[in-house]
């Protein structure tokens, strides 16, 4: 390498900084780390770095990427697998290049959304808070057998078909919808629908798919209405799949029976931060959190020690590719 390039990186938390210095010993980029989320604002702190590296809630807008191409970076990492909040387009025209990590540890987020079909399911977030209160009645536990259920995937990617290995050891029928067909699915047993089949036929329904223009808020009053009475609704995916307000009147009506988020659509205001001293301003997950069939995690199915330790180094693999002018397949500016 002629030059060691400068990554600075945004939204960065401690685990962030152990993982990435961990991966940087192979490769000795010069990092620094704020804790500053990305936006127009902030662009500016990057002046003197040719790379950021940015996480799923920074807001990568047109104004950003200007702001972040005058303070002279070239290349912009991002550390996750969704997109949608970079307009790639405006980054190609300034001529920045984007990459991102595609693939890391799917298992990681399959596992997540078992733990949390599992811990709703036979209401485990309930007796933990009970049982060390003292309190050891069963009332309001009662679960059901996954075993004999239906399980609907919207979304047979890699995260899908995984979530599909773990879920096929329970004796779950599997179906899934997704644009493309993957022969990974059906190898698993899963069976391809369309999606009216899918919502009129599933106990448990699980979004793997990604987010795009089309298929924002594709959980919404119409769709929700097409499923069984009592469904498990379950997002580990991305937040604008579900419109919000609609799931909250069929939580109320009992039409959703158990709902399980990963992911939000107003994440970016409150996940990844302590706000435990302060007044929840959002009204729509103040509300979700009074329901006791709701499970609410911080966007945490990533968080495993292999997914971080492989996101850390796919993304300053992709940063050596690119700032070597080398081929580099996570580089999605180049497919556009
Ligand atoms: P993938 O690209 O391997 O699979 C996505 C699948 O969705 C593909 O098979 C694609 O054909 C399908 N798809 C695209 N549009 C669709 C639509 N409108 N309806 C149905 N299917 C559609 O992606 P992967 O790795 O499985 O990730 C899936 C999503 O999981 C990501 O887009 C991301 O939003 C989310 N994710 C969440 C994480 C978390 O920590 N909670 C971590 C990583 C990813």
């Amino acid at each position: 390498m002629d030059f060691t390039p400068r990554i600075y990186f945004y939204s960065a938390q401690k685990y962030d900084k152990a993982f990435f210095e961990q991966a940087n010993a192979a490769y000795g980029f010069d990092l620094a780390f704020t804790e500053s989320p990305l936006n127009a604002d902030t662009a500016r702190l990057a002046e003197g770095a040719e790379v950021i590296c940015a996480f799923v809630n920074d807001t990568l807008d047109a104004d950003c990427l200007r702001a972040l191409a005058a303070a002279g970076v070239r290349t912009v990492a991002l550390r996750c697998a969704g997109f949608n909040h970079v307009d790639l387009p405006e980054a190609k025209r300034l001529g920045l290049a984007v990459v991102s990590v595609p693939a890391y540890s799917p298992e990681a987020v399959a596992e997540h959304t078992l733990a949390l079909i599992l811990t709703l399911n036979r209401n485990t977030h309930r007796a933990y808070v009970r049982v060390r209160e003292g309190d050891f009645n069963l009332k309001g536990l009662l679960g059901f057998n996954l075993n004999g259920r239906t399980v609907g995937l919207i979304g047979t990617g890699r995260i899908g078909v995984a979530t599909a290995r773990v879920l096929s050891g329970l004796g779950v029928e599997l179906l899934g919808y997704d644009v493309h067909e993957n022969p990974d699915f059906k190898a698993l047993g899963g069976q391809y629908v369309g999606l009216d089949d899918l919502y009129a036929r599933s106990d448990i329904i699980s979004l793997h798919c990604p987010l795009t223009e089309s298929n924002h808020y594709m959980i919404n009053a119409e769709s929700i209405a097409r499923m069984r009475d009592g469904v498990m609704l379950v997002n580990t995916s991305r937040g604008g799949l579900i419109d919000t307000e609609a799931v909250i009147a069929a939580l109320k009506s009992k039409k959703v029976g158990h709902l399980a988020l990963d992911v939000y659509e107003q994440e970016s205001d409150v996940f990844f931060r302590d706000l435990s001293d302060e007044i929840l301003a959002d009204d729509n997950l103040s509300r979700l959190l009074t329901f006791p069939n709701v499970l609410i995690t911080g966007h945490q199915g990533f968080f495993t020690h292999e997914a971080m330790t492989q996101i850390a180094e796919i993304t300053l693999r992709n940063v050596a590719a690119v700032s070597q002018s080398e081929t580099c397949n996570n580089e999605l500016t180049r497919r556009l």
